[in-house]
């Protein structure tokens, strides 16, 4: 049998693996706390971190403060398309938006390993650097410019899907990329688009 004071013994154990102190000795550390606690709820669409395991839903890791920040906003004010994000993005007050911004825009994001039609690769390459690569830098890589997201690594069904909305209008683009998809619509039709996302899904 255990006696009183092993029991005394382990419930103050207790009491301090699971007092708050132990965890948050300052503010700074309750609202790291915080933050992770929020992201939580992401993660088990979007993956640990924010890298999805895919195929259609997007990884959000390494994406830019601002872009992620505003492609939410859009999302709780429905005016961008969705399956699952429009009533998720309600649930979420603008400050806490921009903290899940912050808190995912530090993570790194990781290209998925996916399988690609490597036929395709080479137009793709060719259509992005014509159209594209003007805005979608270093061949949709880069997350410089903080307007604009990752293509290159991102998962394939999403960018078609996406693509899709972008050329049915139910995503508006900005007037300048609306220009450039309609040129490369009329060139190549839904080829181009394929072309591209299989070239976007091919860095890896
Ligand atoms: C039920 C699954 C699910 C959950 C939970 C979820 N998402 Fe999403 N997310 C999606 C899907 C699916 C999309 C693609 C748009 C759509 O169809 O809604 C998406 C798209 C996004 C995008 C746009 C990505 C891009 O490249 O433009 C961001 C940003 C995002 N989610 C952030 C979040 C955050 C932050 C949370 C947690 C608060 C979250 N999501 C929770 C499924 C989910
Ligand atoms: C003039 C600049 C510009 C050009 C050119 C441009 N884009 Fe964009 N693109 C943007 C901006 C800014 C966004 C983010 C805001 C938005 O959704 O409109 C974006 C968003 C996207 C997205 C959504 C990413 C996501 O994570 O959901 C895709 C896909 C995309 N662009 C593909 C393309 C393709 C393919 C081309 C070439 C045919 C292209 N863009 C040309 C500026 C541009």
């Amino acid at each position: 049998m255990i006696s009183i004071t092993h029991k005394l013994a382990i419930y103050g154990l207790l009491a301090i693996l699971f007092s708050p102190h132990l965890f948050a000795t300052s503010s700074l550390a309750m609202e790291h706390e915080e933050t992770t606690i929020l992201a939580l709820s992401c993660s088990g669409c979007h993956g640990p971190d924010g890298v999805s395991q895919g195929p259609s839903i997007p990884s959000i890791a390494g994406l830019p403060k601002e872009y992620f920040t505003e492609v939410m906003l859009g999302f709780k004010l429905n005016q961008l398309p969705s399956t699952a994000m429009g009533q998720i993005a309600k649930a979420y007050s603008r400050s806490e938006l921009t903290t899940l911004a912050e808190y995912f825009s530090k993570k790194r994001f990781q290209p998925s390993k996916q399988a690609f039609d490597p036929s395709l690769v080479k137009k793709g390459a060719k259509l992005h650097e014509k159209f594209c690569e003007e805005c979608h830098e270093k061949g949709g890589s880069s997350a410089k410019d903080e307007e604009v997201s990752i293509l290159a690594g991102q998962h394939l069904r999403y960018l078609l899907w996406t693509l899709n909305d972008f050329k049915k209008n139910k995503r508006k683009a900005s007037r300048k990329m609306a220009k450039k998809m309609r040129k490369l619509l009329k060139k190549e039709g839904n080829a181009g688009l394929d072309a591209l996302a299989h070239y976007y899904a091919s860095q890896q």
